[in-house]
């Protein structure tokens, strides 16, 4: 591993508070069945959880939620109703609101933008439901709106790619292009401005255009190749995630260049398609993103349902890769 560097408020702190919920799994009413309900019953004994996904838009949210699915089983003790937002707001509103009136005991979800949440959290809080953030975050100013906020620090990670972009590549005058994700996500905002921050004082580093690609494959190709219509000088492409960086990989070899030698691509994430590119000098640089949030997230929510309280902010662990660390990782990498 290049760098472990932990947040400012570790992830440890806030597994000894969710310590004290393990086993500790308190009955209450269970929803009803759902189309997308994991459980069959009607709940019983089981804690009915209603989770809005973002949708389904990179290889981090395919592992996401897989990780969700996989421990919010019958099994662990919930009844879980799961849906996707196809990367719309006005879907996740629906979402959250069909599960107040069903009447769910918890209420997660990761937001796919961070405004526009107050009324429909409010609901929730009128309903007395827990509501928990998974992975990004709102900008609503009452906090008393949800229980937690758990996931990573995306500010942290753009300063990462930042760093290392500095002190590996900026020793020169370079040409920077950022392919941003979703307009109006939380980590489009903090990646973009973690890596502005990183490298504002380094006056080799010229960041020359900067478009969103949304998180995706394909919309990163897209940005990509115009990019290189519009920039023949193009030395370093910083990309949202690996998704993007592999978009962007495409649109540099049709383009007749070498991706890690004619253009250096650092991103972030660390999925499995991500890591291979880097093994194989496609990408220069990773700083890993943790997906692997179910297990977190249910120990969570077995903690406020025993009556146990749980931090306000709990930020996860992400490691940092190089070509050799991803060659490493890679055999035993779980997304
Ligand atoms: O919110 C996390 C981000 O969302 C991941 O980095 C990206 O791949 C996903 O779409």
């Amino acid at each position: 591993m290049v760098s472990k560097k932990l947040r400012t408020r570790s992830f440890a702190a806030g597994i000894a508070v969710l310590a004290l919920g393990l086993g500790a799994c308190a009955g209450s009413s269970g929803s009803g069945d759902g189309a997308t309900s994991s459980s069959g019953d009607g709940g019983g004994d089981l804690i009915s959880v209603g989770f809005s996904q973002v949708g389904s838009e990179s290889g981090w949210r395919a592992a996401n939620t897989k990780s969700i699915q996989d421990t919010l089983t019958k099994d662990a003790g919930f009844d879980l109703s799961f849906s996707d937002a196809q990367q719309k707001q006005e879907n996740q509103i629906q979402a959250i609101r069909s599960y107040i009136a069903k009447g769910v005991d918890y209420i997660a979800f990761s937001p796919v933008v961070e405004s526009g949440w107050d009324s429909v959290l409010e609901e929730a809080k009128q309903a007395n439901i827990p509501v928990i953030l998974t992975d990004r975050a709102v900008d609503s100013k009452d906090t008393s709106l949800y229980k937690t906020f758990i996931g990573s620090d995306f500010i942290e990670e753009g300063k990462r790619v930042g760093e290392w972009v500095s002190d590996n590549l900026g020793t020169e005058p370079i040409n920077v292009v950022e392919l941003q994700g979703t307009t109006g996500s939380a980590p489009a905002i903090d990646r973009k401005e973690g890596f502005a921050d990183a490298t504002k004082d380094n006056p080799n580093i010229k960041i020359i255009a900067s478009e969103t690609g949304n998180f995706t494959r394909a919309e990163g190709k897209t940005v990509m190749e115009g990019f290189l219509q519009a920039y023949p000088d193009i030395d370093v492409v910083y990309a949202h995630n690996d998704d993007m960086g592999l978009g962007a990989i495409e649109a540099i070899e049709a383009a007749g260049k070498v991706p890690g030698k004619d253009i250096k691509i650092v991103s972030i994430d660390g999925v499995k398609d991500g890591m291979t590119a880097l093994s194989e000098g496609k990408i220069s640089y990773i700083v890993e993103c943790n997906p692997l949030l179910g297990p977190d997230l249910a120990k969570i929510i077995k903690t406020l349902h025993d009556g146990g309280t749980v931090e306000p902010r709990i930020v996860t662990h992400d490691d940092a890769f190089d070509q050799a660390a991803a060659k490493e990782a890679l055999p035993t990498r779980q997304y």
